[in-house]
């Protein structure tokens, strides 16, 4: 498995900027020495986290990409500490209770290796924060950078009037664009009605339920004469050898998020026949597919997909007009 861009490796980078705790804990400065009861400060029960994250060699991917990041994300979301606070925050004490908190939700990380985002309840795309339990995939695709930049060089920003988001699980992406977008409207679509019911909750959450439509639908097939300016999708593209061989992790992940037949390319697959038509003259497609690259370079070899770059890191994301897709029906 390429890890690099794999669909379960990838990071959503914004939790692993958020809870990067720089320095070092000092030695001395962990417990209280004029009550009975001692009490660890916020750096010492990230240090003693940390270190039973490493011992338990967990898989990361969910936000963060390492165990003290994902030590401090836990506490600092447990304590509700943001990430401003830091680095004042370190040396003060924490009450047992909220100890206590910490000491249950990462034991049913290490035990149970459940997502910490199922956990918190609480994930980053694109710089927002959403609500995700397990009736989604927690976000973490590097499309959030191309959002961030308004779709440049791709598309006019002042072109984009209606966007479709196909397999939109907790709604990050659909969200995120209609914030990158204030003027625009974005179809919001997935087939699971659970995710659907975490995408409205989301939608509620950023107050976008005048722009945000949500849609249940086998990607386009509930979608009628509709034309859009960015259809972008990050399907399902896990392919059957993948699926076999993930970390428990990504098993707490909703299978139909996941799942994409044999080579992974079943659900691009239909995304690709049916593109064009729901495209305006200048619309674009944008689709992760992650390491199933290699695959769908092989099943369509006459497609010129545009393989776009990161930053922050991902790959696995193709882009083509309507002019290419067009082109690719008629041959
Ligand atoms: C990889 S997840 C992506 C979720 C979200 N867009 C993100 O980037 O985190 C794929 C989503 O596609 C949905 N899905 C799977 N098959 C679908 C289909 N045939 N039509 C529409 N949505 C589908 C799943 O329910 C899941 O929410």
């Amino acid at each position: 498995m390429n890890t690099e861009s794999s669909q379960f490796y990838r990071q959503a980078g914004s939790q692993r900027d958020r809870f990067a705790v720089e320095s070092a804990p000092p030695d001395n400065a962990f417990y209280m020495t004029d009550t009975t009861e001692r009490l660890p400060t916020v750096e010492k029960l990230i240090h003693d986290l940390t270190a039973r994250f490493e011992d338990a060699d967990l898989c990361y991917g969910h936000g963060t990409d390492n165990p003290r990041d994902e030590s401090a994300w836990l506490v600092f979301a447990t304590l509700g500490l943001s990430h401003e606070d830091a680095p004042g925050v370190y040396a003060r004490r924490v009450a047992r209770d909220q100890v206590d908190l910490v000491n249950a939700i990462a034991r049913r990380r290490i035990e149970e290796r459940v997502p910490l985002a199922y956990l918190l309840k609480q994930a980053w795309f694109a710089g927002l924060e959403f609500y995700v339990d397990d009736r989604v995939l927690v976000p973490r695709s590097p499309i959030a950078e191309l959002i961030e930049q308004r779709f440049a060089p791709w598309i006019a920003a002042s072109a984009v009037r209606i966007v479709a988001d196909l397999g939109t699980g907790c709604g990050c992406i659909a969200i995120a664009i209609a914030e990158a977008f204030p003027a625009a409207r974005v179809d919001a679509v997935d087939l699971s009605e659970d995710a659907l019911a975490v995408t409205a909750i989301n939608v509620e959450r950023h107050g976008l339920a005048k722009r945000v439509r949500l849609v249940r639908s086998d990607f386009f097939r509930e979608l009628g004469g509709k034309k859009y300016d960015i259809i972008v999708s990050n399907p399902p593209y896990v392919d059957q050898r993948d699926l076999r061989e993930m970390p428990d992790e990504y098993r707490h992940e909703p299978v139909l998020g996941l799942a994409a037949g044999a080579d992974g390319l079943d659900s691009v697959r239909k995304i690709l026949q049916d593109a064009s038509r729901f495209l305006t003259d200048n619309g674009i497609l944008v689709c992760e597919v992650g390491n199933s690259q290699a695959a769908l370079e092989q099943a369509f070899p006459d497609v010129g997909f545009i393989w776009l770059e990161f930053e922050q890191g991902g790959a696995g994301v193709f882009l083509l007009t309507k002019q290419d897709l067009t082109a690719f029906e008629t041959r």
